[in-house]
């Protein structure tokens, strides 16, 4: 009996003293493992003399019993330790403000072009998607303009490994392949894109850029038609009281051929720097559709005529919004690009 009493303040002694997880199982093992001291207590019940047998085993009972209770709650302390230690330790902060998501936007080409597509929507335009590599027989010869012929020099690009195989320098071959694809019904399209030329990029020009082509053609489609349609553009884009100019000019595909000005919308036509002084700003080049390019479109031109126009989208949006440098555009500059 003794030695219960003195296992008992022995083993409550230790457990007291046990500092980890690790050093607790440790315990248990000592006392109630196949070789504990507990274990083996209980064991030597058969060992004790009848007499004291029974108050023996009631006492080895109920040390089990407190020291299983005792080792119980200092587990579950311990475990309640840890979890708060982990919860500091690990925890995270939710009131910190959060890292801003910096937000994209849509690049002034794609603006304006939006812009143009959606005035050209109201005038019953539809937009008609065309390659970027073009053939020189679409890009330049159908177009007429034959091998050799002047007007090509305008149009330097770039040639790839394949023979005739070019990127194109404007969108008007997307003309030949609307034509072709809808001959003989009427045409009422613009072709935006991306075109390429071969020269040096300077302020005013780069070597790729938009363009947006137009496209109307019908019976008495005329000039009036033309001027008509741009001047309403123009107005949409830059203002209702826009001044539109047409100026005669050159080009294969049309005939005859015309630029347009409007009147500078920075200062009303009086001169300024944006306008050189001139009061007039340049927004595309059109004309009549030429009759060689209709009838390589499938056209008769006898009975249906047309105009085209192309005109470019960031030199458009230069003028919008006051940009004086086009290699801003593809520079990727986001303190420019934020700034629409
Ligand atoms: N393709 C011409 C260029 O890149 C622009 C142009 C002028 C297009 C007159 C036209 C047009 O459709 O009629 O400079």
């Amino acid at each position: 009996m003794s030695d219960l009493a003195s296992l008992e303040q022995r083993a409550l002694t230790e457990l007291q003293a046990t500092a980890d997880e690790a050093a607790l199982r440790a315990w248990n093992t000592k006392y109630f493992g196949k070789q504990g001291e507990v274990t083996l207590a209980l064991r030597k019940v058969g060992e004790v003399p009848p007499a004291e047998r029974k108050a023996y085993g009631q006492e080895a009972n109920r040390i089990k019993e407190a020291l299983t209770n005792a080792y119980e709650a200092k587990l579950a302390g311990q475990k309640e330790r840890q979890l708060k230690q982990s919860l500091a330790a690990e925890a995270i902060d939710v009131t910190l403000p959060g890292r801003p998501l910096i937000r994209g936007r849509l690049h002034p080409s794609t603006q304006t072009l939006r812009t143009i597509g959606s005035i050209f929507a109201d005038l019953g335009f539809q937009i008609y998607r065309s390659r970027e590599v073009e053939d020189d027989l679409t890009n330049f010869e159908l177009l007429n303009m034959p091998p050799h012929h002047p007007a090509r020099d305008m149009w330097d690009t770039f040639h790839t490994t394949t023979p005739g195989v070019l990127l194109r320098t404007h969108t008007s071959p997307g003309q030949i392949h609307v034509m072709r694809e809808y001959c003989p019904r009427p045409i009422r399209v613009i072709l935006p894109g991306m075109c390429y030329r071969y020269e040096a990029i300077t302020v005013r020009s780069e070597i790729m850029f938009n363009q947006v082509e137009g496209l109307a053609i019908g019976t008495n489609v005329t000039m009036a038609d033309q001027n008509g349609t741009i001047t309403a553009f123009a107005r949409r884009m830059f203002g209702e009281d826009r001044q539109v100019r047409i100026r005669s000019s050159y080009f294969p595909f049309t005939e005859p051929s015309i630029e347009v000005d409007m009147d500078c919308s920075n200062c009303a036509g009086k001169g300024c720097g944006l306008c050189k002084r001139s009061g007039w700003l340049e927004i595309m080049g059109a004309g009549m559709v030429h009759p060689t390019v209709l009838k390589n479109g499938g056209y008769d031109p006898y009975t249906v005529s047309g105009f085209a126009f192309g005109m470019g989208p960031e030199r458009i949006a230069m003028r919008k919004f006051g940009i004086d440098d086009i290699r801003q555009f593809w520079a990727n500059d986001l303190r420019f690009l934020r700034q629409f």
